[in-house]
């Protein structure tokens, strides 16, 4: 079931549409949790063939170390989806997805720009770049994102507007723990007390989103959640924004349906998370 080369996959999937199954994908780097078989599960009422990629894309990757922290667990992974009984999980070796002379860059402008995108150089161009190829690579015609990573799922969805990319795009809610922590394969790096500590994100962006629809003023109370944020343990706010929803502009006044944003770091580890006002 876990096919590595690209050529096999298209087999099995133009089987599929041959006998006129609809195939969803849902893109992973592994180190699955809760949040992704969501996903999974999502895909698996609505698709008549599942498959789910697992790859580690080194060029979303900022830096080497955090490419080489991030957890491969490929055999847990393995097992987690085992219930789902997925069509094929394909764990594509690195030299299917960008072989020797592999030139080329998507880049998605405009929403990709601010946020994690002023934070992480490149980021979502390889997330463009990687999307771009394994929606080529599975012929999905849909695809499941969580929304943990909201400026990702806008980047996607711009990505396949503007390329007519023959791909629904599905986001999915965040999944969180009992205590409102969004789950992220990030959170495993959490040591005791930061873990304790790290539901303050999400109750700052809740108190300040509460006060937002209550009609409190922006940038005070964005202040107060970034002040909160702080108090709560977190040694930095990278970023707390207020923006639409629909196509991220930046907001002074909660006028139209918006998003909460938010990135923080914890105990040495970087957590994002946002809510809807
Ligand atoms: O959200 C992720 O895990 C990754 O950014 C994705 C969409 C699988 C692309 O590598």
């Amino acid at each position: 079931m876990i096919v590595r080369q690209v050529g096999p996959l298209r087999q099995k999937v133009r089987a599929w549409k041959r006998a006129g199954q609809s195939v969803g994908v849902v893109p992973t780097m592994g180190a699955l949790h809760a949040g992704h078989l969501s996903l999974v599960d999502a895909a698996r009422a609505a698709c008549d063939r599942v498959i789910v990629t697992i790859f580690v894309n080194p060029r979303q990757f900022n830096s080497p170390e955090d490419l080489a922290n991030y957890p491969r667990t490929e055999t847990r992974d393995a097992a987690l989806l085992a219930p789902f009984e997925v069509d094929a999980i394909f764990v594509p070796d690195p030299d299917q997805v960008y072989p020797a002379g592999f030139a080329t860059n998507v880049s998605v402008s405009g929403v990709s720009e601010g946020l994690c995108g002023a934070h992480r150089p490149g980021h979502f161009d390889g997330v463009a770049t990687v999307v771009s190829k394994l929606f080529g690579m599975t012929g999905a015609e849909r695809a499941y994102f969580g929304e943990k990573d909201f400026q990702q799922l806008q980047v996607v969805r711009r990505l396949v507007a503007d390329l007519d990319l023959d791909v629904e795009i599905i986001g999915c809610p965040t999944v969180r723990e009992a205590d409102g922590l969004a789950l992220s394969s990030r959170n495993a790096r959490l040591d005791t007390a930061a873990r304790a500590a790290a539901p303050a994100l999400y109750r700052a962006l809740q108190d300040a989103s509460e006060a937002l629809v209550a009609g409190a003023p922006v940038a005070p109370t964005l202040a107060a959640a970034r002040a909160a944020i702080l108090a709560g343990g977190y040694a930095e706010v990278e970023y707390l924004e207020l923006r639409a929803e629909d196509g991220l502009a930046p907001l002074e006044q909660a006028d139209r349906p918006a998003r909460l944003l938010a990135a923080a770091w914890i105990g040495g580890v970087r957590l994002i998370d946002n809510i809807r006002l």
